[in-house]
């Protein structure tokens, strides 16, 4: 029988998670149906959506831009959270929870959010072999994406982790409001900077601003260095890569991080491991262009 599953996004039509999930899914040998779902931008028509899509049998959704809070109080009220959920703010991933619906509980009641967005950025690195453990860490941004990734870098045995972010007094909240929401943040010293006054070496530095492919570049010191820049954007050339690149660090974008969070969410829904650097191979080649 065929599995249905969405992603569910305002605006959506750009997604590649349906070229992406359909090939994991021949990968793994399953009859599955990824399709984009686009939905207004307000909270009850996300809630409705999400409400028909699993009513009518869906197995599990994705959830992106502008949705992931909106999707965490949904679970926070339902099901229930995974703790990278519950850190992050935020949710990417809808399952069901198995044994809640067990106990004869309607599908919208068992509602559980999961956010792979942080492990999938871990699990390239890895794939990278870029050395994590022990690490000296900097992320330049303090929105969204910095909140999610900070608790697997922790978990994944980095040394020293430090914030930059154009408007410091937001790196000084996040590192407050994560260090509250997680014991394992709470151990961890974190230094904050104004992203202009960060300087020094670092083995990693990872671009989690917005600035992307705006055309505007962030005000990076002379004296900041690293071996390793990695930008959780992906498309065109990056300046912020291009500026460590000149300066003798290897260098990844975050294309590989989006296949990354892709296929633990696929584990997550079918149980079935994918072999991420086969299927990256397989979407460079085909329909999926940098
Ligand atoms: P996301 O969910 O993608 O992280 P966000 O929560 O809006 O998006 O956060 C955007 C991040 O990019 C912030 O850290 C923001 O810096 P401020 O907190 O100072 O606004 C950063 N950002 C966006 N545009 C930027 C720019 N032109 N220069 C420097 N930082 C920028």
């Amino acid at each position: 029988m065929t599995q249905h599953f969405i992603v569910i996004g305002n605006p959506i039509a750009h997604s590649k998670s349906p070229e992406i999930h359909t090939l994991f899914g021949a990968q793994a040998g399953l009859d599955i149906c990824y399709q984009r779902q686009y939905c207004p931008d307000d909270a009850a028509s996300f809630t409705a959506v999400v409400e028909a899509f699993f009513h009518g049998g869906g197995m599990g959704a994705n959830v992106t831009v502008p949705f992931k809070q909106v999707a965490y109080e949904c679970c926070a009220a339902r099901g229930g959270l995974s703790e990278h959920a519950k850190v992050a703010g935020a949710v990417n991933t809808l399952l069901l929870d198995k044994a809640l619906l067990a106990k004869g509980v309607s599908p919208v009641e068992a509602l559980y959010g999961d956010n792979t967005d942080g492990q999938g950025l871990i699990n390239h690195i890895k794939r990278l072999g870029w050395p994590l453990n022990g690490a000296r860490v900097a992320i330049i941004g303090a929105g969204g994406a910095a909140r999610g990734v900070v608790l697997p870098l922790i978990e994944a045995g980095i040394e020293t982790l430090t914030i930059a972010n154009r408007t410091v007094s937001k790196a000084e909240i996040l590192v407050d409001e994560l260090s509250t929401a997680s014991e394992k943040i709470n151990q961890h010293t974190i230094q904050t900077y104004a992203t202009a006054a960060l300087s020094g070496d670092f083995d990693i530095i990872i671009n989690a601003t917005s600035i992307g492919l705006s055309g505007e570049t962030l005000p990076l010191a002379d004296a900041l260095n690293c071996q390793y820049a990695y930008d959780m954007m992906y498309g065109r050339e990056l300046p912020f890569l291009q500026h460590f690149a000149a300066r003798g660090a290897q260098t990844s974008n975050g294309y590989g991080m989006l296949i990354g969070q892709a296929a633990l969410s696929f584990e997550r829904w079918t149980g079935r491991a994918i072999d991420v650097a086969q299927a990256t191979e397989t979407l460079q080649a085909h329909s999926f262009k940098n």
